[in-house]
């Protein structure tokens, strides 16, 4: 409302309302090799095209003399109700797409602001203490990337539990980079990633691995870091993992539903439902056609959705699928990069009006009225 009644009295949006136009001016704000860190993926990035494809094979069949002139959008996540079902996915590199430096941030403030979950990446520019300062009474949960070192592991988890976040969200798919020839050709990897270890350097038990500190010897922290930044867990480390906090426990990037009930029986609390944007591995399935197994097997379990979501169609289908909450990737990274907190704020505002808008003009006053059955396959599109 607050869009079209300004463009009525001749105030029109200082950014784009279109994902395409968003992406391109991003492209121009952000440093070459920023850019192409966040917009690139594995291989040929058929599988990051494909995420994307893959929401236009639904459509949402409008019912009509619904009246559903109040939508309820808000839902229940882990004990405590949202007013959206968006989520920040968590992201590596925010600190480098922020005018300021200091993107972790401004993110978490964009969080605060709407209420929306933020998953707080491990690899971040800004110790995860000062992103839980700035989300105060906001929602954020601890994104781990669990190291080789379980001390190190262990104390994450309760630095992230004693700075107020409500859950941990374990990333299971990047324990390796992935083959991304964008940041091969340009040495991207290593030096991006150099600048986002924040919540190493300033963790006691990574200290004290160190010959020297990190302030005095960088170089020497960031080589320590490379040695243990993944584990590849399996099943038999569960059970730690489970051990280790008493927060919700979700695991990020399952899409075999023998996983997620192998998962469910370990007792994690949530499945996340993502094959990190297309970013780690080509060739793969598109998310969103392996969400159906998914929140079959989790069967009751909330199942968090990323993957290609740009639109607020985009996210009303994945919600229809099953999914409980959607996370946003680079959309909201692009975001950021154009105007901070308020770009952020921007780019949800214009996902929750469209997702909003559609229920309203679809009749579907409710996410429960969304299920499986309000879309069809659409014929010819391949
Ligand atoms: C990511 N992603 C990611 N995931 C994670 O668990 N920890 C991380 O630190 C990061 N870092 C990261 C950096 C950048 C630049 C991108 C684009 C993505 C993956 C992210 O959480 C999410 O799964 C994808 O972004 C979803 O894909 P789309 O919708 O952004 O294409």
């Amino acid at each position: 409302h607050e869009i079209y009644f300004n463009a009525l009295q001749g105030v029109l949006p200082e950014l784009p309302m279109a994902y395409a136009e968003l992406e391109e001016r991003a492209r121009a704000a952000l440093a070459p090799s920023v850019w192409s860190y966040v917009a690139g993926g594995a291989g040929d990035e058929a599988t990051q095209r494909a995420n994307v494809e893959a929401f236009a094979r639904w459509g949402l069949i409008p019912r009509m003399l619904v009246g559903a002139k109040q939508r309820d959008l808000s839902v229940e996540l882990f004990g405590r109700r949202y007013p959206s079902p968006l989520m920040l996915a968590p992201i590596g590199v925010l600190g480098l797409c922020c005018a300021d430096g200091h993107g972790d941030l401004a993110a978490a403030r964009a969080a605060a602001q709407l209420d929306v979950p933020m998953i707080a990446s491990t690899l971040s520019v800004d110790p995860l203490e000062d992103v839980a300062r700035e989300l105060g009474e906001g929602p954020g949960f601890f994104q781990l990337y669990t190291p080789t070192d379980r001390e190190l592991a262990e104390s994450l988890v309760r630095r992230a539990e004693q700075a107020g976040y409500r859950g941990i969200v374990v990333t299971l798919d990047t324990w390796v980079p992935g083959w991304r020839p964008r940041d091969l050709s340009t040495g991207n990897f290593p030096q991006l990633r150099g600048h986002c270890l924040a919540n190493y350097f300033t963790d006691p038990v990574f200290r004290s691995r160190l010959a020297q500190p990190p302030e005095q010897n960088p170089g020497g922290a960031i080589l320590h870091w490379a040695g243990v930044f993944g584990n590849p867990l399996t099943w038999e480390d569960l059970p730690w993992l489970r051990s280790l906090t008493k927060l919700p426990l979700i695991l990020k990037g399952l899409c075999h539903p023998d996983d997620v009930r192998r998962a469910k029986d370990a007792g994690v609390d949530g499945v996340y439902c993502s094959n990190h944007g297309g970013r780690q591995a080509n060739g793969g399935l598109p998310a969103l056609d392996a969400l159906p197994g998914v929140v079959e097997a989790a069967d009751g379990l909330p199942v968090i959705f990323d993957s290609g979501v740009r639109s607020g169609a985009d996210a009303v289908k994945a919600l229809a699928l099953g999914a409980t909450a959607v996370a946003i990737g680079r959309p909201y990274v692009y975001g950021l990069a154009l105007g901070g907190t308020a770009g952020l704020v921007h780019v949800l505002r214009s996902l929750l009006a469209e997702a909003d808008l559609i229920m309203a003009v679809d009749g579907y006053p409710t996410l429960d009225a969304l299920t499986p059955e309000t879309l069809r396959r659409v014929s010819g599109v391949s």
